[in-house]
């Protein structure tokens, strides 16, 4: 077979090059046979040039033209000529000219495809997964893969320039308990002994500052055995990195001048040079989330000072509830927030339906809300009035409740009432979310920012009855808490922040303990005793004997990141070979069993559950 290898590719030829002999390698994307005359778009990974067969080419060109189908891989020689005026694709890069062809060789034939190769497939995503080589060829993979490849090196970039270094670190390493569950690498020289994947470099990025790499990067795989979600993958990639002698401060303009910089060069977006900050709690009472939506407004207001004029009793028994068990838990030693009434008012919404309350009502019950209480804003000639759902009683105080809230004629305004403040809070939020989806206020070309601040360093875990690192084991606790860790765990903030991005986390980091005594102390919260913590982490402690900096970090999820900067909202449309929802590969159809002598040489041996039994 003639080999005719490229002299150029599909995206480049123009009028200027009218008159040249070319050729052009790549898939046969669409063929239009006009009986006597053919069009062939040529593809490959830089655009779609038009091949014309007909007129002037050699006779037996047609024979092999009438075989093409849809992705064949083949060989074009042609000359470069303007295509008729009427022709003419101003869509299109090339679309001024196309390739007369003179030779035309069929590399590769292709069998009929399981899906068509478009820019949007519509397949199914099983049948994407296991035919992914197919699935990328597609315009908008090839678009998503090609950001991606952009953000990284831009990552790099500027990273490498502002003087961090770029260090590897393993990915076996010690079983250490990080948040999720960890996969595991059995040993075959140490029967019974296992590695683990790494969840993040978190370790090694710390020990890294104890060595003296006082600014390190890496894009880094971390592995993590939890349920995938949209924005979740068993396997996915951060953006880790590490300073010493920072603070705070720091870390934030740093993570700000990368963001800037990645979204100029890759999206030619100009990002504000600093972004919104707002502390844990205020997200929580205004968002009812710590990742806030901030591309529309909308925030959740507190109803609790109309309640007790007011004659619902719900919203009074709420109050009541929150109270007393506020009281009690303080008894025990324990911070709690006591009841809330929060409201949210939907500007323009006193149209809704029942229905589409009922809708709203039945979102806020998965997140535990008894109800969804409701109210419309009507202007009348007397004055603006509250009518509908539970205005009859608030009445005498519609006036105080409108201003109050900042409500206007013609607006609906949402209530949930809950012993438990923080329910209140995430119900409402969930709404707000669901609005902000429903009435079109996501638009995937802006981008929201906001750093999330002062989080609690502990959480109380209620099932187990004992405290747990709110982010991990190795945030610092504010100097302002340090006299109280063990008395109040609860009202601990640590110096911890996350990134928002249009309602994901898109970063979390923090400032890390480097005093191995103050790290004891934590350890000791959490109900680590020192041989369990020596057990599970003496490798760090010990090298924080050794003169540690103070320091601390971040590590942004490239995979959000891109998923969000290419308008998506699922990181496998950004991610080249995912796992599907059941952590599987289609395409190599993994995990998959292994041989006997395998299992042999690991020391294991499978236990296999009764059939229908997990
Ligand atoms: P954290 O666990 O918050 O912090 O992770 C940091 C960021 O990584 C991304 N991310 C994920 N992306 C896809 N799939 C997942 N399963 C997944 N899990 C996390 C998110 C998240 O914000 N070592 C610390 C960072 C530090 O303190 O420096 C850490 O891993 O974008
Ligand atoms: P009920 O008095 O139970 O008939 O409820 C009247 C309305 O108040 C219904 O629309 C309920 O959804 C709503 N409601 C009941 N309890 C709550 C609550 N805790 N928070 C918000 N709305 C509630």
């Amino acid at each position: 077979m003639e080999q005719l290898k490229r002299t150029t590719h599909c995206g480049a030829l123009r009028k200027q090059d009218v008159g040249k002999t070319v050729i052009l390698n790549g898939w046969v994307h669409r063929k239009r046979d006009h009986g006597g005359i053919a069009f062939i778009n040529l593809r490959d990974r830089y655009g779609i040039t038009q091949v014309v067969v007909g007129e002037g080419s050699p006779a037996a060109l047609s024979g092999l033209t009438g075989e093409l189908r849809n992705e064949y891989c083949i060989a074009v020689e042609g000359k470069v000529r303007l295509r008729p005026e009427a022709m003419v694709n101003p869509e299109m890069p090339t679309g001024e000219i196309e390739v007369a062809a003179d030779k035309l060789v069929i590399l590769n034939r292709s069998e009929v495809l399981p899906f068509p190769i478009d820019e949007e497939t519509g397949a199914k995503e099983e049948l994407r997964l296991k035919y992914r080589y197919l699935d990328l060829r597609s315009g908008g993979m090839q678009k998503r893969i090609r950001l991606r490849h952009e953000v990284s090196f831009a990552v790099r970039e500027w990273m490498i320039r502002q003087g961090f270094y770029e260090i590897e670190t393993p990915s076996f390493i010690r079983s250490t308990p990080e948040g999720a569950r960890d996969y595991l690498v059995p040993s075959r020289l140490y029967a019974g002994k296992f590695y683990a994947l790494p969840q993040s470099p978190q370790l090694y990025k710390q020990i890294l500052m104890v060595a003296g790499f006082d600014k390190y990067f890496q894009i880094a795989r971390c592995y993590r055995d939890e349920d995938a979600r949209g924005d979740r993958q068993p396997e996915f990639t951060q953006i880790d990195i590490e300073m010493s002698f920072v603070d705070r401060e720091d870390i934030l303009t740093m993570t700000e001048g990368l963001l800037g910089y990645v979204f100029k060069q890759c999206l030619n977006q100009d990002l504000p040079p600093h972004f919104t900050r707002m502390s844990y709690e205020t997200a929580q009472e205004q968002y009812g989330t710590d990742k806030p939506d901030l591309r529309f407004a909308m925030p959740l207001q507190d109803f609790s000072p109309y309640v007790g004029a007011g004659g619902f009793q719900a919203f009074k028994d709420a109050l009541a509830k929150g109270e007393a068990d506020k009281q009690a838990a303080a008894a025990k030693g324990i911070t709690q927030a006591g009841g809330g009434v929060k409201a949210l008012v939907v500007p323009g919404k006193a149209s809704y339906s029942r229905k589409q309350i009922e809708e709203l009502e039945a979102h806020a019950q998965i997140y535990q809300a008894k109800g969804l209480a409701w109210m419309k804003v009507a202007g009348t000639e007397g004055g603006l009035i509250l009518e509908g759902g539970v205005a009859k009683f608030f009445t005498a105080h519609a006036q105080d409740i409108i201003q109050g809230l900042g409500a206007k004629p013609g607006d609906l305004i949402l209530i949930v009432a809950d012993s438990r403040r923080k329910i209140a809070n995430i119900a409402l939020g969930a709404v707000r979310s669901k609005l902000g989806r429903d009435l079109g206020l996501l638009d995937s070309g802006r981008f929201a920012f906001a750093w999330i601040l002062d989080f609690p360093l502990f959480e109380f875990n209620e099932t187990e009855n004992h405290w747990e690192a709110a982010h991990h084991m190795f945030s610092y606790p504010q100097d302002q808490y340090h006299g109280i860790l063990e008395q109040d765990p609860g009202s601990v903030k640590g110096d911890l922040y996350d990134l928002v991005l249009n309602g994901y986390e898109l970063a979390s980091g923090s400032i890390r303990i480097h005093d191995p005594d103050l790290q004891k102390r934590i350890f000791h919260i959490l109900g680590l005793d020192p041989q369990e913590a020596e057990q599970k982490f003496g490798f760090l402690t010990e090298a924080f004997k050794f003169g540690a900096p103070p320091h601390g970090g971040i590590a942004p999820g490239l995979d959000r990141l891109v998923m969000l900067m290419a308008g998506e909202t699922s990181i496998k449309e950004v991610i080249p070979f995912p796992k599907n929802s059941f952590a599987q590969s289609p395409l190599d159809d993994s995990p998959s069993e292994v041989a006997q002598k395998q299992l042999d040489e690991l020391h294991l041996s499978i236990v296999r559950t009764p059939e229908g039994q997990q």
